[in-house]
């Protein structure tokens, strides 16, 4: 708790472009719940190097999703947006509790698994540790809750297994987070394969779509997606993949039912849906890439949100760190 607030820590990486499955997903939902929670939105940048980064690009991309956050709507004087790497608590923290972390926990790590073999050539030490560092992000923050994927819910499990170890050898250091779950956030599938989560790293473009792509794109990847030959709009995810995402995603941006799409389309073409859907995505990227292109061109505003959220998130970091440094019995600092 920070006064009278949970706090709910969250973070992306910043590999790759935002895509829509991000924000439908994610982001837009994150929108909702600065009012009821203290938020940390962290740029995960620390973990972004466990996969070899192109120093210029990695630079810029790591900027532009901070942007992005705040383009999206994030009040970045209510939420703390900030670099993770800008908080060295974020290190410090996960060495400790490294020491308190198994082998055998990290062997089970099936995201661990997953990019092993994706990355064969660079089977590194990061990549290992990879989810410990995700836990330290949490607990220095105390954080109550932690929107996720699926696909990171057995990370949050070995956070809340390292945090409750570390609170019986210790006493009650750490919050232990519960999983957000709240309203669930659209799952948004590749536009090219249906059967694959739209992902940031796709190697086909049309598979995604970007929050910076424009108008016409946008447009030209939906005509592109692939769907079906039965001809009727109607969700069936098992037999209807392709259009039940297109449907999915209609229904997101425009606040509609599964049922009210597929009354508003019955009758009507695959090729007049797809435009529907593309203009409707294009219509909500609209304001948001204004906004990115305003806040690119303002580098002494973005310069002045990252200096002042790296301090509060340093503050409330420090705070956490210097408890556990005296627990596990360190030496106090002479300052
Ligand atoms: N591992 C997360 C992902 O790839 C990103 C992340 C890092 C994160 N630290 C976090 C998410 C802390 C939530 C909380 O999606």
């Amino acid at each position: 708790m920070l006064g009278d607030k949970k706090v709910l820590f969250s973070g992306m990486q910043a590999t790759g472009s935002l895509t829509l499955g991000n924000y439908l997903g994610a982001l837009k939902n994150w929108l909702t719940l600065s009012d009821e929670f203290e938020c940390f939105y962290s740029v995960v940048d620390l973990h972004s190097i466990t996969i070899r980064q192109d120093p210029t690009e990695f630079r810029k991309k790591a900027r532009n999703l901070l942007m992005l956050y705040i383009a999206a709507g994030l009040d970045p004087k209510k939420n703390c947006i900030f670099y993770q790497s800008h908080v060295s608590g974020h290190c410090e923290l996960a060495w400790i509790l490294d020491c308190f972390t198994y082998m055998g926990e990290l062997n089970r790590m099936t995201q661990f698994k997953d990019k092993s073999a994706k990355h064969a050539d660079n089977i590194n030490a990061g990549l290992y540790t990879y989810p410990v560092l995700m836990a330290a992000d949490i607990l220095l923050y105390q954080a109550d809750v932690v929107p996720v994927g699926k696909d990171q819910l057995q990370h949050l499990e070995l956070t809340r297994d390292i945090a409750g170890r570390f609170n019986a050898l210790f006493g009650d250091v750490f919050t232990i987070p519960e999983p957000y779950l709240g309203k669930a956030g659209a799952k948004i599938m590749s536009l090219q394969d249906p059967a694959k989560k739209m992902s940031k790293s796709d190697e086909n473009p049309n598979a995604s779509i970007y929050l910076t792509d424009d108008r016409d794109t946008v447009i030209r990847k939906f005509k592109r997606a692939v769907t079906d030959s039965e001809a009727s709009i109607r969700y069936d995810v098992e037999n209807k993949p392709g259009v039940s995402n297109l449907i999915e995603i209609y229904g997101a941006v425009t606040g509609k039912t599964f049922a009210e799409v597929e009354k508003e389309f019955d009758g009507k073409g695959y090729g007049d849906f797809k435009l529907a859907v593309g203009e409707a995505v294009a219509d909500m990227l609209t304001p948001l890439q204004t906004r990115f292109d305003e806040l690119s061109k303002d580098k002494a505003y973005i310069d002045g949100i990252v200096k002042e959220n790296a301090e509060k998130a340093n503050y409330f970091a420090t705070k956490t760190l210097r408890k556990v440094q005296k627990k596990v019995g360190f030496n106090e600092i002479i300052r």
